[in-house]
């Protein structure tokens, strides 16, 4: 079995590759009391998993992104109260990153902490938030605002949950692997560009194997968000505007892939990045990801937008660029009528691009 370790201030913990879902589960509750968190949708779709579970031992999540509140999560502890959970219990979580943000919330605050498992369920979650221990909850429309540190104890990888993921959702992942694999080494994009299919991937374990290893490294040596974290926000920083542009029917993973498109360009531009890579890689993106034109009509909203981003501080954005196939730099930019130009350029010059 595939494992990996992950050391953290907190406490070590580890990354499982697994088949069986219900030995796991039997495992688990062998090990003492235990209570579960579970999202509702994953609970109707895999019934043979969660069968020897009492339902009124369960939580279930409706994993809408407006519940993803401080209310979702005190409800969730009344019933902890109500069930008489003990400091000793382990809760285990089934889900994606809304569940997985609910349960690390409550259990990092209830009884000063619970310990709590992971079974991500989405590629998003398997990819990239499942280690880390980031949780973010919302207030109103504002996201993430409220957060810890407080990684689960285990986390358990099944492919198999896979299966009944959206096109959309297996894109959320993507866009996080992609990041990864062309953050350390040459090979690992090579391996993906490579891959005959990438949705669903048949060898999609090992690119999520390679992925952790990338982020590991990172979070061992910068838990809590300083400057070497930074690098995971590559594709991120014209993501999340085109995310917010798009009143967020655009979804993460494709806003993700089209930023790290942009960011692509703009390093082009900039004579960091040789052309040919930055077209080898939007070639990647056309075949695999991005199969309609992505329209920003309006720059001037766009690039305000961007400037109210969190990461950005007077006026400068920290643009992740890449140098090289695996190396990536950190670049303070201005956003002035400069940078808004390369943007027009970019949505120019890729006009048509992606959909023919
Ligand atoms: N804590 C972190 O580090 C971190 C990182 C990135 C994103 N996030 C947060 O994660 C959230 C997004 O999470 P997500 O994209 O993983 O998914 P999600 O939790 O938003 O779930 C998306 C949808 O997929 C469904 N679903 C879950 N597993 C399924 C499966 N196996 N088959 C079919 N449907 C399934 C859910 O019920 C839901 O309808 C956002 O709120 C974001 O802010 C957190
Ligand atoms: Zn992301």
């Amino acid at each position: 079995m595939r494992q990996i370790k992950i050391k953290s201030s907190l406490y070590d913990y580890s990354v499982q590759f697994v088949d069986d879902v219900k030995k796991q589960i039997e495992q688990l509750g062998n090990e003492g009391k235990v209570t579960y968190v579970i999202d509702q949708n994953v609970y109707r779709l895999y019934p043979d998993y969660f069968s020897t579970i009492e339902k009124d031992n369960i939580y279930f999540v409706d994993a809408v992104e407006h519940k993803k509140n401080i209310e979702t999560c005190m409800d969730l502890i009344t019933f902890w109260q109500s069930i008489k959970l003990k400091k000793n219990w382990k809760v285990i979580c089934f889900g994606g990153g809304i569940t997985q943000d609910i349960t690390t919330f409550a259990s990092n605050i209830y009884l000063r902490n619970v310990e709590w498992y992971f079974f991500p369920t989405t590629l998003l979650a398997m990819s990239d938030s499942c280690i880390g221990g980031k949780c973010g909850i919302n207030m109103g429309e504002l996201k993430n605002q409220l957060g810890v540190f407080y990684p689960p104890r285990r986390i358990y990888i099944c492919e198999k949950f896979l299966q009944t993921l959206s096109n959309a959702d297996y894109i959320n992942g993507w866009g996080e692997i992609l990041k990864f694999s062309l953050t350390e080494k040459e090979e690992f994009y090579e391996a993906v560009e490579n891959e005959k299919q990438l949705i669903p991937c048949p060898h999609i374990n090992d690119y999520l194997y390679e992925g952790l290893l990338v982020k590991k490294k990172i979070i061992e040596e910068d838990e809590f968000e300083g400057d070497l974290r930074r690098i995971l926000n590559y594709g991120h920083t014209f993501g999340h505007a085109l995310e917010a542009y798009s009143h967020n029917t655009i979804p993460h993973g494709k806003g993700v892939i089209w930023g790290i498109d942009v960011a692509n360009f703009i390093s082009a531009n900039m004579g960091i990045l040789d052309h040919d890579i930055y077209m080898k890689i939007k070639e990647l993106i056309k075949k695999s990801f991005i199969k309609e034109e992505i329209i920003v009509e309006d720059t001037t909203r766009f690039m305000k937008i961007l400037s109210t981003d969190k990461k950005v501080k007077n006026n400068t954005v920290y643009l992740i660029l890449l140098k090289e196939l695996s190396q990536l730099i950190i670049k303070p930019v201005e956003i002035d009528k400069k940078l808004e130009d390369l943007f027009k350029r970019y949505l120019e010059e890729t006009h048509g691009y992606y959909c023919d």
